[in-house]
């Protein structure tokens, strides 16, 4: 069988996001029989308007749409800015949830999120959660994976930490599960 599909999006574009280096490390833990792609196309959207979309899907929404829609799944990894989802993934999630063929319908989706401080921040995933899953896509109830006290657990942009690199782990062979238990329903 052909490897399943992930595709991972991360809400933070800073070019040294921890989030995004988390995916990165996603990409070693996977376990046999899944493939990661991380896009970055998110940073490449306008801000969603209406007036832009019925004028034609611009050609940056038309690349993620089609990396959502041919991927088997959707690992998303982010921040939470001022208690909730940062602008550029809801602003991705806004362009790509449009008709026709809205591409989250009936998509797994696992989520986590790297924080600086101390907390498990819940809000941003229980937001992200809520939007995802009112589009019909299939988001993994547990395990909940936060890194938290993020600075301490990377080493020159590497997630090092052994105890987030497995519940990392962890996350990924649940959505493993996830996906193949999603494609039998
Ligand atoms: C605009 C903004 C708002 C933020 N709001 C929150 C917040 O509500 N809760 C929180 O825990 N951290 C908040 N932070 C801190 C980020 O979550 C933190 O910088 C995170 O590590 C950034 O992720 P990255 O390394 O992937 O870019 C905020 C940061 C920014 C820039």
């Amino acid at each position: 069988m052909a490897d399943l599909k992930v595709l991972g999006i991360c809400g933070s574009l800073r070019k040294a996001s921890l989030n995004m280096a988390a995916l990165r490390a996603c990409g070693e833990l996977l376990p046999p029989g899944m493939a990661l792609t991380i896009t970055t196309g998110i940073g490449e959207l306008p801000l969603f308007n209406q007036d832009v979309l019925d004028a034609g899907m611009p050609e940056p929404v038309q690349r993620l749409r089609a990396q959502i829609a041919a991927a088997d799944g959707l690992l998303i990894a982010s921040p939470e800015y001022n208690f909730s989802v940062p602008a550029p993934l809801k602003n991705a999630i806004d362009w790509a949830s449009r008709a026709p063929n809205q591409v989250f319908q009936d998509k797994p989706i696992a989520i986590f999120s790297v924080v600086a401080g101390s907390l498990k921040r819940t809000r941003m995933q229980y937001d992200l959660r809520k939007m995802l899953v009112q589009l019909w896509g299939h988001v993994l109830p547990r395990p909940e994976v936060f890194v938290a006290n993020a600075a301490s657990k990377f080493t020159e942009g590497r997630l090092t930490d052994e105890t987030s690199r497995k519940f990392l782990a962890e996350l990924l062979a649940g959505f493993k599960d996830w996906i193949l238990r999603m494609k039998k329903t």
